[in-house]
């Protein structure tokens, strides 16, 4: 895993959004994976800045969904993707697939979004961000790691930790749909960011620890091409920091 340790959130905004702005204009990313959740925001605002003409022509799927909300909720994860992405950045709505919660027919509506993800090349470059318990996606936990699209129950940290963006506790979905964990590491290129000392263990644990499905981020050592990339505080329970620090310092010039 490429390790990359940056001073501030806004930088490791700035370094990832340069990463798709690059694959865009050369062509070598045309399907982009986004994500939810208050880590990616910066690439988003990075992207947004940079202005690359390319970004209007990618098209985008999103990780997961909520089950059960409405998709005009302005909580349901087509309703963030849509307000936080897709119109800021310019993309054709037509082309920004996120998976389908309220299907009648769930693990049909899954089986669609893969093959659309399929029928579209696959994912050039996915977004991550992780969750305290380790999760990417929704993957909790536990999750098979050759999981695809499916139906999750969500853990009791998860619906605690997404409950702030909800008025009561309570209204937070129970179930969600999600890319699995094998749709993930189909993608050609992964890019994992987090930031603050509430992601240190989940980012320790998924970059250091065990391959093991307690922690799902942890399948990412087994990926030909990802990075992960932290601020100091989200670094900060990591061993080999002095490592990853040197490696990047002096990394060869056709990887700037
Ligand atoms: C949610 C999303 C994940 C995201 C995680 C962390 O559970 N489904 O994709 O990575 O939250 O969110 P945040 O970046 O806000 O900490």
């Amino acid at each position: 895993m490429e390790v990359v340790i940056l001073k501030t959130g806004a930088e490791v905004g700035d370094f990832a959004a340069r990463r798709i702005s690059l694959g865009a204009e050369d062509g070598s990313i045309s399907v982009l994976g986004v994500a939810t959740g208050s880590s990616p925001l910066p690439i988003y605002s990075a992207l947004r800045r940079l202005r690359t003409p390319a970004i209007e022509n990618l098209t985008a799927f999103a990780l997961d969904e909520y089950v059960g909300l409405p998709k005009d909720h302005p909580e349901s994860y087509h309703s963030v993707i849509h307000r936080e992405v897709a119109e800021p950045l310019g993309l054709d709505p037509e082309k920004v697939h996120v998976p389908d919660g309220g299907a009648k027919d769930l693990p049909a509506a899954c089986t669609r979004f893969e093959e659309n993800i399929r029928d579209a090349g696959g994912v050039d470059l996915q977004i991550l961000g992780i969750g305290a318990s380790g999760h990417i996606g929704f993957n909790e936990p536990t999750s098979s790691f050759a999981s695809r699209t499916r139906v999750k129950t969500l853990t009791a940290k998860t619906r605690a930790d997404n409950a702030r963006f909800f008025e009561s506790p309570e209204e937070v979905p129970l179930h969600c749909v999600t890319q699995g964990l094998g749709t993930i590491m189909a993608a050609r290129q992964i890019i994992l960011v987090a930031q603050g000392k509430q992601k240190a263990e989940a980012v320790a644990r998924a970059i250091e620890g065990p391959i093991a499905s307690m922690c799902p981020g942890s399948i990412l050592q087994m990926h030909p091409a990802a990075t992960v990339v932290l601020d100091p505080d989200a670094a900060s329970q990591l061993k080999l920091t002095d490592y990853y620090i040197r490696t990047y310092k002096n990394r060869p010039s056709w990887q700037r």
